[in-house]
Order: C-alpha cells, then sequence, then structure tokens
C-alpha cells in the first residue's frame, strides 16, 4: 500500500467570501473535523465537494477555489445545482439520513434522487480513479458514497478499498424499507474493509448481509464467491492533545488576550459566585434532540425554582442543510421554543438560555468547554457525537459533568457519564440538577476515568487500527486468490 486516498463528500474545508476574497475555513461535523488531523499523513488527497454550487460560480473562480483546495492536498469534485438539490439534500439527507437514524416518518423514496446518487455516486469513484496511481488504497466515507466503493472495484478489481460509516447502521426492519437496499449493500460490499463506530452497527450490517444475499459469515468475514469482505467496529476517537493542550493555553491567558467571549463568560461567573453554565453544541438537526433538551431545561427550572437566576444554558446551534425542510421546521420550532423559555424565565438580568445560531471558531469553542460546569448532550439518534469526547478532553482540572444521551455511539464508551433517555424531560431534568450539584471528588473521579479512554483510543490510534486491518484485509484477499 503506497498512499491512501481520501473519499468524502465534505472536504474539510469550506469557502469563505469576503467580497472578493476567497479563503478557506475548517468544515463542521464529526467526519470533517476528525479526518482532518490525519489525512495529510497518508500521503494520498481527499477527493470531495467543497460546498459550493457549480453553476454558480465563473469558471475563473472555480479554478481560483479548485488550486485553493489543491494547496491542502485536496480534490475538488464540483456539484450543479441539480445534482446538489437530488443527491445532496435528496437521496443523502432526505433518504438514507433520516432512515438510518430511526425517522422514518421522514424518509422519501423518490426514483429522481435515487437515479441522480447513482450517477453523482460514480462521479466520486472516476475522480479517485484518475487520482490514484498503481499500488494506491483508498479509503471511502459515509452515507453519501454507499455505492462508490463497488464503483471503484468493479473497474480497478486490485485496488484496496476501505469504507467507513459515520451514521448508525440501522436494524434490518428499517434497512429493509428502502427500495434500493439491495443496490446499498451491494455497493458497501465493493469495499475490502468496512468500518462502523459501534459493534451494534456491525451487527445489524451483518443481518441485512445475510437476509438480503444468504452470504456466508463466520466471525467478521463475509464470503462472497472469489471474496473476502472484512467489517468491524472502530469508534472514532478525537485529537485529544490538540485539545487538552488548547484548554490549558485558554486557563493561561491574561485578561488582554481573551477573547470577547471569554471576557462575557468571566463576567458572568464575576456577577454572582454560585452561578452555573450549561453547554449544548450541535448542528441543528433534528437527530440531535435539540426541543427535547429545551423542554427539559424548562422543566428542570420548573422543578427547582432555587436554581432560577444562577443557571443559564449556553445553546450552539450550527445551522446545517437549511434547504431540507425538516430542518427549516426544526429551526422554526426551536427558535419558538428559546423564546418561550427565556420569556417565562427570564428577568431584567437573566436569560436562561443563550442562543447562537452560527458555528464558532475553535478557540470559542474550547473556551466553551473549558467555561461550561455540565455538558449537555441528548441526541435521540447519533452515530458517534465528538463534542461529547472534545468536551471531556478539555476539562483540564477533572471537574464538569456530561449528562449523555444512551442512543449517541460515544454512549457506549462512557459509562461515567449521567446517561439518560433522551425523550424523558423529566429524567434529564434530574440529571441536570444532579451534574449541577454532584460533589466535585466525584466529577473528578467520573472525569478522569472518561479522560483517560479517550486518551488511549485517539482519532491517530482509531485511524491506523483502521490501516492496520485494512493492510490485513488487503493480505487475506491475496492468499484467498
Ligand atoms: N464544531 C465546529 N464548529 C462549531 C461547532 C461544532 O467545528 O461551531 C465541530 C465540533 O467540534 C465537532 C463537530 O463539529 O468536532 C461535530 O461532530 P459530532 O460528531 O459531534 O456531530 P456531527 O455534526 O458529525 O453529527
Ligand atoms: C455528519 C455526517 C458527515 C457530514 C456532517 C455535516 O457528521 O456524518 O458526513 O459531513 O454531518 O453535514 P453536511 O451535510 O454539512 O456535510
Amino acid at each position: 500500500m503506497q498512499k491512501i486516498h481520501i473519499v468524502s463528500n465534505r472536504l474539510p474545508f469550506s469557502i469563505k467570501e469576503d467580497g472578493e476574497n476567497i479563503t478557506l475555513e475548517a468544515s463542521v461535523g464529526g467526519l470533517a473535523t476528525g479526518m482532518k488531523s490525519i489525512y495529510k499523513d497518508y500521503g494520498g488527497t481527499w477527493i470531495g465537494w467543497p460546498g459550493i454550487d457549480s453553476d454558480t460560480i465563473s469558471n475563473d473562480k472555480m479554478e481560483a477555489i479548485d488550486n485553493l483546495f489543491i494547496e491542502e492536498k485536496c480534490a475538488s469534485v464540483h456539484l450543479n445545482s441539480e445534482e446538489i438539490h437530488l443527491f445532496y439534500e435528496g437521496f443523502s439527507n432526505r433518504t438514507i439520513w433520516p432512515l438510518f437514524h430511526y425517522f422514518t416518518q421522514f424518509a422519501d423514496f423518490n426514483q429522481e434522487d435515487w437515479e441522480t446518487y447513482k450517477a453523482v455516486n460514480q462521479k466520486f469513484a472516476d475522480a479517485a480513479i484518475e487520482t490514484m496511481d498503481d499500488g494506491d488504497a483508498v479509503w471511502v466515507h459515509d452515507y453519501q458514497l454507499l455505492l462508490v466503493p463497488e464503483m471503484i472495484k468493479s473497474k480497478k478489481p486490485n485496488v484496496t478499498i476501505g469504507f467507513f460509516l459515520h451514521i448508525p447502521f440501522p436494524s434490518y426492519e428499517v434497512f429493509r424499507m428502502l427500495p434500493w437496499r439491495k443496490e446499498i449493500i451491494k455497493g458497501m460490499l465493493g469495499a475490502d474493509l468496512i468500518g462502523f463506530h459501534t459493534y451494534d452497527y456491525e451487527r445489524h450490517f451483518f443481518s441485512c448481509v445475510r437476509r438480503l444475499f444468504g452470504y456466508e459469515i463466520s466471525f467478521n468475514q463475509i464470503h462472497i464467491e472469489e471474496r473476502i469482505i472484512i467489517a468491524d467496529s472502530f469508534p472514532m476517537g478525537i485529537d485529544y492533545e490538540k485539545f487538552l493542550k488548547s484548554a490549558q493555553e485558554v486557563g493561561m491567558k491574561s485578561i488582554t488576550e481573551k477573547s470577547e467571549l471569554h471576557k462575557e463568560l468571566d463576567k458572568y461567573f464575576l456577577s454572582s459566585p454560585d452561578r452555573k453554565l450549561i453547554l449544548s453544541i450541535d448542528r441543528l438537526d433534528y437527530t440531535k434532540g435539540i426541543p427535547n433538551r429545551l423542554k427539559a431545561f424548562a422543566r428542570f427550572l420548573e422543578k427547582y425554582p432555587e436554581f432560577r437566576q444562577k443557571v443559564t444554558l449556553i445553546m450552539l446551534a450550527v445551522p446545517s442543510r437549511g434547504q431540507v425542510d425538516h430542518y427549516q421546521q426544526l429551526k422554526k420550532e426551536v427558535d419558538e421554543l428559546v423564546g418561550q423559555i427565556n420569556g417565562a424565565y427570564g428577568s431584567i438580568n437573566y436569560t436562561p438560555i443563550w442562543y447562537f445560531y452560527r458555528s464558532l471558531p475553535f478557540n470559542n469553542l474550547i473556551e466553551l468547554y473549558s467555561s461550561c460546569d455540565v455538558a449537555l448532550i441528548t441526541p435521540v439518534r447519533d452515530g458517534m457525537n465528538l463534542v461529547a469526547k472534545e468536551y471531556v478532553a478539555s476539562r483540564i482540572n477533572n471537574t464538569g459533568a456530561l449528562i449523555l444521551s444512551e442512543m449517541a455511539g460515544v454512549a457506549k464508551e462512557m459509562g461515567e457519564a449521567l446517561l439518560i433517555n433522551p425523550v424523558d424531560d423529566e429524567e434529564m431534568a434530574d440529571c441536570i440538577h444532579q451534574a449541577l450539584t454532584m460533589p466535585v471528588d466525584e466529577q473528578k473521579s467520573r472525569m478522569s476515568f472518561m479522560k483517560e479512554r479517550i486518551q488511549r483510543y485517539d482519532v491517530f490510534k482509531w485511524a491506523n487500527e483502521f490501516i492496520k486491518s485494512l493492510k490485513k484485509a488487503e493480505s487475506i484477499q491475496t492468499d484467498f486468490l
């Protein structure tokens, strides 16, 4: 294996336009933030979509954008407005995303979206094939590109292909609803190694392979005529040292070096010594359980009135997939709920929820992670959730409490968090109370266990384990032939 190329829909950088000036800024989302720390180590190119509509960009501008990406070892796959509508907003985010997160009532099954999904997957596969030299391997990522492994394998049978799914793989009972279920599995089986965040997702995948195709599966190997495919679980980690170091630096900053946000946070704590902050960070996505979380916070203020005026929820909701109707409805619902709660419990000098609908630069994220006493992370369904790991890594003195949904993949590694059912408002409200009153010794004990685990299995270890298994998959295949 010489170089390893990465293929994903979203590149690790997005375009930032300021008048005529175009620059790149970090993309949001677990795939991009996690893989960004490692992809340059593999000597290959990251192939993906720059996040813009090629129909609206002049050729000169597009060339300038492509060049910016080339400097970052990335190659752009251009998508026009129809492809964005039918492939990205359509099949990827109106069919696969809701279905795989068990939001079956949100899933559309549209033939035109499917046809475009196939065509765009072929475009990514062709771009990967064009980039590869003999002996290179390719690592394909996520639900937008489920057909790419087979599309590469059929043209380049000797290329070693890894595939990693960053979202849940659902149970057969849900997966079977997809009219193109067999094509999707066949697409994934083009890979030599298929990775999932948790064993449950892997087990669901095996069950679909067995029921739809009847292939023999022994341990974690799938036997198909003249090929053996390995599937395994690799819980994705974070760049632990980067978060720890940045949090240490934030702690050492003098008043003049502090950001405006940090000064505001300091001011909040100084105004009264018993003030506390709860943190919530996600893309504005219906899988993240934001309305339930807000209702639970309101229930907490109602049930424990002694905490009114003393506890503030900082809610960072990053704009995401705004052209998709369910995301637009969610935005409306969240805006209304925040308004109602702030109206009901706020006063002239107390705002219960500080709501930011935007993304924040890395340094501000670290300031939030280090300043907030509690992280409230309550998705109704989440493949992994890296924010939970980032909060833990940033707690330099091991204080703080993590309230975590049992429906997030990360819950499997965070037994010491306060685990909750994300639709149970009453339980969540009580858990907020428990977190805010938790003795410091208990906070430190829980936090240090979680920290040790995410330090040991960081994003570098995660990627190395995947690549090690990919090499094993390659050699099994060679021995088999
Ligand atoms: N994030 C970011 N900017 C923000 C808010 C969040 O870059 O303003 C990052 C965050 O640090 C994390 C990622 O976005 O690495 C979110 O990943 P996660 O796995 O929690 O959820 P996803 O968005 O992938 O569903
Ligand atoms: C999740 C998905 C990623 C996706 C990210 C952001 O993390 O697993 O594949 O890139 O969300 O979503 P977006 O639609 O903006 O790429």
